[in-house]
C-alpha cells in the first residue's frame, strides 16, 4: 500500500541513510523539507523537497493538506554542542518546531478520522549522571532513570518525548477507531556513519577520529580518552527508526525507548582509527563538550526494546568495525 512520509531535517547525517532506505520500496512517496537545500542525490528519490524552517506553521499545514501524511520522521533539530553554543535558538528550533508538527499532525489525525504515525529520534542527551562514579555504577541505564539532562538539547529531548506522549494519550482517550497521533520515540546512543561527517553533535569525536585516520590527518579528541559512551552505525539507526515504524500498535507498549548496539570509549576508537592509518591522535578535553559526555551513561539497557518488537542491533562492536566502518571510510576516501 502507498504510504506518504515526511521527513523533517532530512538533508542532515540519518535523513541520509533514512531517505535512501526509504525509497528502495517504490510504495513509499517521500516529502522532504530541510532548511537547507537537499542533496541532489536525494532530491530525486523523493516527491517533494521543501526548502522551509520547521517553525513556519503555515506551510506546515499546507503540506498537511496537500499530502495526508500516513508518518512522519520529526529529524529537524540543533544538535547537543550547537544547541549549548545557542541554547534559546535551540529551544526554539527543537522545542517549537517539536510542537508546531505534532498539534498539527494530531488535528489532522482528528479531523481526517486516520492513524498518523509520529516517528521521534530523542537522545541519550535526556540522561544526566551527576558523576563519573555514578556513571561507573550504573552501566546500563534503564529508560526512567536519571532523567536530569545537564543540556539544552537533553531538555529539549526530554520535552519533547513529554510533549509527544500528551499528544498521543491524551487524544488516544477521546479516539474513535484510528484516528489518533501514534507518537513513537528512539532514544539514540551516537550515531557513526562512514558516507557523512557529523556537525554539532557530542559524541562526533568518534566519527571524526575515523575519518581523519583515512585522511592521513592528526587527531585532536576533544575528550578524554577513557570517556565511554554507547554508540551505533548508521545502517542499524536506519533499521531501528523502520522497523519502530513498522511495528504493529500492539506491540509498541511504550512511547519511548532505550536502542543500543555497542558501548566503546574514545581510547577504544582510537585503537580502530590506527587500524586505517597511524595518525596521531592527542587527547585535550574541551571542559564543556567533556562534562557533557561525563553525564551521558556509560550503556543503555533496551531490553523493552528487544521484546516489544523485536529490536536486535546488525552490529556489536567488532562487526561495526571491522566489517562496516574501517573498509567503507577507507574505500570513501581511496
Ligand atoms: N546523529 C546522532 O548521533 C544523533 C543521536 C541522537 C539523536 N539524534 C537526532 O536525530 C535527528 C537527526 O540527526 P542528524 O544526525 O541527522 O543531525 P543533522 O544535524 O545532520 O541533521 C539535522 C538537519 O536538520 C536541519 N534543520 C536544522 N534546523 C532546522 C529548521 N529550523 N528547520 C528545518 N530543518 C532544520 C538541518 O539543516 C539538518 O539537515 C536529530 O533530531 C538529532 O537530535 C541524532
Amino acid at each position: 500500500m502507498t504510504k506518504t512520509i515526511l521527513i523533517t531535517g532530512a538533508n542532515g547525517e540519518i535523513g541520509h541513510g533514512l531517505i535512501k532506505k526509504l525509497a528502495e520500496d517504490s510504495q513509499n512517496k517521500i516529502v522532504a523539507l530541510d532548511i537547507n537545500s537537499l542533496d541532489p542525490d536525494l532530491s530525486k528519490l523523493t516527491l517533494q523537497f521543501v526548502k522551509a524552517d520547521i517553525l513556519d506553521n503555515r506551510l506546515l499545514d499546507e503540506l498537511f493538506k496537500k499530502y495526508h501524511f500516513d508518518t512522519i520522521f520529526h529529524l529537524a533539530a540543533l544538535l547537543s554542542t550547537s544547541s549549548e553554543r545557542d541554547p534559546v535558538k535551540a529551544h526554539h528550533v527543537n522545542t517549537d518546531g517539536a510542537i508546531n508538527i505534532l498539534a498539527i499532525a494530531e488535528k489532522f489525525a482528528r479531523a481526517n478520522t486516520k492513524k498518523v504515525k509520529f516517528i521521534f529520534p530523542s537522545s541519550i542527551a535526556i540522561y544526566g549522571l551527576p558523576n563519573l562514579e555514578v556513571k561507573k555504577r550504573v552501566g546500563k541505564i534503564k529508560e526512567e532513570q536519571y532523567n536530569l539532562p545537564a543540556t539544552m538539547y537533553g531538555c529539549n529531548k526530554l520535552y519533547i518525548e513529554l510533549l509527544g506522549n500528551y499528544y498521543a494519550r491524551y487524544y488516544e482517550k477521546h479516539k474513535k477507531s484510528e484516528q489518533y497521533l501514534d507518537f513513537r520515540a528512539i532514544r539514540f546512543p551516537g550515531i557513526i556513519s562512514a558516507d557523512t561527517l557529523p556537525t554539532g553533535g557530542t559524541s562526533d569525536f568518534g566519527p571524526e577520529m575515523l575519518h581523519a585516520a583515512a585522511q592521513n590527518k592528526p587527531y585532536a579528541c576533544f575528550v578524554r580518552a577513557d570517556s565511554k559512551i554507547p554508540f551505533m552505525v548508521m545502517p542499524d539507526a536506519v533499521k531501528v527508526l523502520l522497523k519502530l515504524a513498522k511495528a504493529p500498535s500492539s506491540s509498541v507498549k511504550h512511547h519511548v525507548y532505550n536502542v543500543g548496539s555497542f558501548s566503546i570509549s574514545a581510547g577504544e576508537i582510537a585503537k580502530y582509527a590506527h587500524e586505517i592509518n597511524k595518525i596521531k591522535i592527542t587527547y585535550k578535553p574541551h571542559q564543556k563538550r567533556q562534562a557533557i559526555v561525563d553525564s551521558w551513561p556509560e550503556d543503555v539497557d533496551d531490553s523493552e526494546a528487544r521484546a516489544d518488537w523485536g529490536w536486535k542491533p546488525s552490529c556489536d562492536k567488532t562487526k561495526a568495525f571491522e566489517e562496516y566502518l574501517i573498509p567503507a571510510i577507507k574505500a570513501r576516501y581511496g
